[in-house]
């Protein structure tokens, strides 16, 4: 392992855990002493020192990175680079951006170096206990890790939460958008928690048993668990409720805004991540918003929503969730083709069942969808979670209203309910784009009711 930080001790210590013998490499002497404090009687070692590193470790090497993505992973890969033999893997287990994996990837394949690009989800405990891995690269080399990975995976119903997901970046990519998905989710969540807070007026601690109840039922995931569980948590220095004190910002490291960048290069549809994004780079314009506070009017939250609009939240939620995955898994397939990743859209909901920070019961409809039509167009079309929109839509539909006359942003349901009537729209008005194109700039357009192209003189001017 190189990279002794949380997540590389944490995945290194699950290793030990299930019986492997391990080296560890950082160039921070604290942390690898650490870690021998911790492990040594394991039979782990560690060391700041390549050549020492290298020579721990029995051929063809297997070695596993977690450091930062960018510069780092190529540091490391140049520094390793000279001590290691024909044959050896590198892993790269971070989240780094796929287009970085490929040109890794090519570039060691041409010395004969296999390279993996393997997302890790799951945080420190899932890194620990048993996180959902991601892998992608040469096949063969999957092969010799794949027990230790099927070790240390989180299980669900006995199957390990990995498996070999494509060549070249695949494993990359499929994080990448488990992390846009991740994002959208949060986003939906936050605007259910200001729908409630601002919209009903209910108290941190019904918050907390408003989340646990919806934890107990369909809606059951890790990020509903520990919404409900922040909820409860007072802070140790003034013992007021902690999420209080928070500043109402949220940052990113990139993986939401690489999902939507990609997804416009690939012209999929992922609105509800879009908006994600954007609603975060909103939050950090904390001054601005403090001034046009008092210079911007409109409709303002009044706490006075009646208590059953909990239930229509709820369901308003179900839906976003839903149609959330739904964009997530098109934007997989659309990737797939493109990029030949041959993916198996059953196989990534079933390992994101356990470990990762979307796992959630809902992934296993999503799995039985992608299973029983391996073609599906978009996941909101398979029967089961169509009528279960159709049933829930309504909801949505009202939590938006509300939302938009109580001055609420709620910008990810909206970005989920705008997606969903438009994706179910027989007709939508772009015949009129397309004049409009071609009017003002020779586009020509295609008619209905012959084939080809056709440009018209709009106007004698
Ligand atoms: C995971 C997480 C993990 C990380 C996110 C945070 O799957 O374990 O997604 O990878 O916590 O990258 O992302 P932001 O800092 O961009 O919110």
């Amino acid at each position: 392992m190189v990279g002794l930080g949380v997540m590389g001790r944490n995945v290194l210590l699950n290793m030990l855990d299930h019986g492997y013998s391990t080296a560890g490499l950082d160039t921070d002497a604290a942390k690898v002493s650490a870690l021998m404090d911790e492990a040594k009687s394991q039979g782990a070692g560690a060391t700041t020192d390549p050549n020492a590193f290298v020579a721990m470790l029995r051929k063809p090497r297997a070695i596993m990175l977690l450091v930062p993505a960018g510069a780092p992973v190529d540091a490391v890969v140049r520094e390793l680079l000279p001590l290691l033999s024909q044959g050896d893997l590198l892993i790269d287990a971070g989240n780094s951006h796929f287009t970085d994996t490929d040109r890794r990837y090519k570039a060691l394949a041409g010395k004969n170096i296999h390279f993996f690009g393997m997302g890790v989800s799951g945080g420190e405990s899932g890194a620990r206990h048993g996180p959902s891995i991601m892998p992608g690269g040469p096949k063969e080399a999957y092969e010799r890790v794949r027990p230790i990975l099927e070790a240390i995976a989180a299980k669900v119903g006995g199957e390990p939460c990995v498996t070999y997901l494509g060549p070249g970046s695949a494993g990359h990519y499929v994080k990448m958008v488990h992390n846009g998905i991740e994002y959208a989710l949060m986003q939906l969540i936050s605007e259910t928690y200001d729908l409630m807070k601002r919209g009903i007026g209910l108290s941190n601690e019904e918050l907390g048993d408003v989340y646990d109840g919806w934890n107990n039922g369909e809606l059951s995931s890790f990020l509903i668990e520990i919404t409900s569980q922040i909820f409860r948590h007072m802070d140790d220095k003034t013992g007021k409720p902690l999420v209080d004190l928070i500043l109402d910002v949220a940052r990113q490291k990139g993986t939401g805004q690489w999902t939507s960048q990609d997804a416009l290069e690939l012209k999929v549809p992922t609105p509800t991540i879009d908006i994600a994004v954007t609603m975060r780079d909103l939050s950090g314009r904390e001054t601005a918003r403090q001034t046009a506070s008092k210079v911007l009017q409109g409709a303002q939250p009044k706490g006075d929503l009646p208590p059953d609009a909990v239930k229509k939240i709820q369901n308003a939620f179900h839906a976003a969730m839903i149609i959330s995955y739904a964009q997530g898994m098109a934007q997989l397939q659309a990737a797939s083709k493109a990029y030949s990743y041959n993916l198996n859209m059953d196989a990534i909901a079933r390992i994101w069942r356990g470990g990762c920070i979307i796992r959630a019961a809902l992934l296993e409809d999503i799995r039985t969808a992608h299973k029983s039509n391996p073609e599906l167009p978009d996941l909101m079309v398979n029967p089961q979670l169509a009528s279960r929109l159709n049933a829930l839509q309504a909801d949505l539909r009202t939590i938006v209203r509300v939302g938009v006359e109580n001055g609420i942003p709620v910008a990810g349901h909206m970005a989920c309910l705008t997606y969903f009537d438009a994706y179910r729209s027989e007709w939508m008005p772009f015949n009129l784009i397309q004049a409009q194109r071609d009017f003002f700039g020779a586009h020509t357009y295609e008619r209905i009711d012959q084939k080809g192209v056709f440009h018209t003189q709009w106007s004698d001017t």
